[in-house]
Parts: C-alpha cells; structure tokens; sequence
C-alpha cells in the first residue's frame, strides 16, 4: 500500500513558518501585508476558493482586500479596479480568481496586473521568468506539488516524470518546475498516442486533466509517486481526483488523496507570494 502524501499536515507546518517570517516582517518594516482578491459573478466554486483564501490570509497576518464584482461588469471596469490596486501601497499582491465570464478577456486582465503584485505568476512576465528558471514568483499549484514531493523526500533528479494535462495554470509550468529539477519530462494531453504507455513510463505522475478517476491502478509502474491534482465535484456532492484513489494506492509508493492532498498547497503558495511581494516593495529580496 502507498504511503498517503498528507497536503493538510504539509500546507499547516509550512503556514507555520510563514507566519513567523511575516510576524517578523512586520515588526521589522511596519508593514502588514496585504492581498486583494476580485471576484467577477458568483460562480459557486470560485466563491469557495475566494473566502478559503480569504480565511489562509487571515490566519498567517495577511490583511486580505475583496473586490466582488457583478458577473455583467465591463472590461474597462475590471481593469481600472486593477489598476487601482497597482497603484495602491497597502495592496502587495493581486489575484483575479478564473475563469471570468465569457464576454471578457481574460488575457487582457491578466496582463494588466502589474508584475510585481501577480502573486498567482500567471502574467506573461512573471510566466517567461519561469520558463527560464529566473522568477520572482512561483506558479501556486505547481510549486505546491513540489514542496510536498520534497517534505516526503522523495527525489525527483534524474527520474521520469510524467504530467498529464498541459493548462497554463498546473500542466505547463509544472513540467517546468520538475525540469528545473532536473526531472525527465513528458507533457500529456488529449492527442497523446499511446497514453497508458506514457502513465506506465512515470516514476512520478502529476494529473491534472478534469476528468475524475481517469487514472486506474493497472495503468501505472509499481512504486510511482502520484500526485492527482484534480477536483471533480459528482452529482451526490463528493469530490474525486483524477486518479482512482482505491485502485491506484495498491501500486504506488506514495500517493495524494482527494481532497486533502495538492488543495491545501496552492494557497500556501499563494501565501508565500504575497509575503514575498510585501518584501519586494519594500525593498528586500
Ligand atoms: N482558478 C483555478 N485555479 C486558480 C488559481 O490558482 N488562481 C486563480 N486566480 N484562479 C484560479
């Protein structure tokens, strides 16, 4: 049986410290810092992300700002809110919660956050700093998976890595970081050829496509490491990974439940960034 990769004792053990380190910030420079979070409409699951977000900042000493928008709002109204809070001291990072509705370009929101707040890393500046291994920001859930992949000491160097689902949110720039890592790299999506074969290949799987239980037992290598990022809500109201928890727990050697598992990492994340943020403007590293 895998050993069960627990995200809720990783994510609370890592806010700890982050707690300490913006106590200290705080007392140091005075500075509290602050994130802002806009939510466009009432999406029931962005709502939840937002007020758990919400709750995170709360908990370590960041004061958290929300801009709840009506789902009908104009382009032009989103972005001169977020030019706003570029240009606001007290708010060091900024975060639009995805997706927002359809008659808005999401791209055209995305680059306006100013690069030095963009505590998600999704700006196209703060994305090409990661594709070259020089970043000020790591991608939230991306750099989650592998602060859980090193608090259970698991080696990435040298080992094949696979990722199934190539988003520019968990899919691209986690292949990324794992290649910094000096992992070996496969990218999967919806054309891959001979997909069993690729998961078989994987000493580490990291999943992230949206479709729940895609992943079974029988299709991986005895002791892969599986990281099932997904969240599929079904119809009674539980949640399921992309990865059949039961089947595949009998051949991995470590594997993350859902939920409970990658989830309680992307906010630490989150977390992390703003205090990093609240540093820069103030002048630290
Ligand atoms: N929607 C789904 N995941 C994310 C995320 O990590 N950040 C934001 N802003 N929106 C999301």
């Amino acid at each position: 049986m895998a050993e069960i990769i627990d995200g809720k004792l990783v994510a609370s053990n890592i806010r700890s410290k982050i707690k300490e380190d913006i106590t200290a910030f705080i007392s140091k420079s005075g500075i509290t810092p602050g994130l802002a979070v806009v939510i466009v409409g009432d999406d029931p699951a962005s709502l939840v992300y937002v007020k758990n977000k919400k709750k995170a900042c709360e908990q370590v000493g960041i004061k958290s700002y929300e801009i709840a928008l009506p789902a009908d709002v104009s382009e032009s109204e989103i972005i001169d809110n977020l030019n706003r809070l570029n240009n606001d001291p007290s708010v060091h990072g900024i975060l639009v919660q995805l997706p927002l509705p359809k008659h808005i370009n999401e791209e055209k929101v995305i680059n306006t956050i100013d690069p030095r707040k963009d505590v998600d890393a999704f700006n196209p500046v703060n994305v090409g700093g990661i594709f070259i291994g020089n970043y000020t920001f790591l991608p939230c859930t991306p750099a989650g998976v592998i602060d859980l992949i090193d608090y259970y000491g698991i080696e990435i160097s040298g080992k094949k890595c696979v990722v199934l689902g190539r988003s520019n949110i968990v899919g691209k720039p986690m292949a990324h970081l794992l290649l910094e890592r000096n992992g070996t790299v496969t990218v999967c999506h919806s054309r891959t050829q001979n997909l069993e074969d690729e998961i078989r290949s994987a000493d580490i799987l990291v999943v992230a496509i949206g479709r729940a239980e895609f992943v079974k037992g029988h299709m991986l290598k005895q002791g892969a490491v599986v990281i099932d990022v997904g969240i599929n809500r079904t119809g009674d109201g539980r949640l399921l990974g992309d990865v059949e928890f039961s089947s595949a727990s009998k051949v991995a050697s470590y594997i993350t439940p859902v939920p409970g598992g990658v989830g309680p990492m992307t906010i630490t994340t989150l977390l992390k960034n703003t205090l990093r943020a609240a540093k820069l403007s103030h002048g630290e590293k």
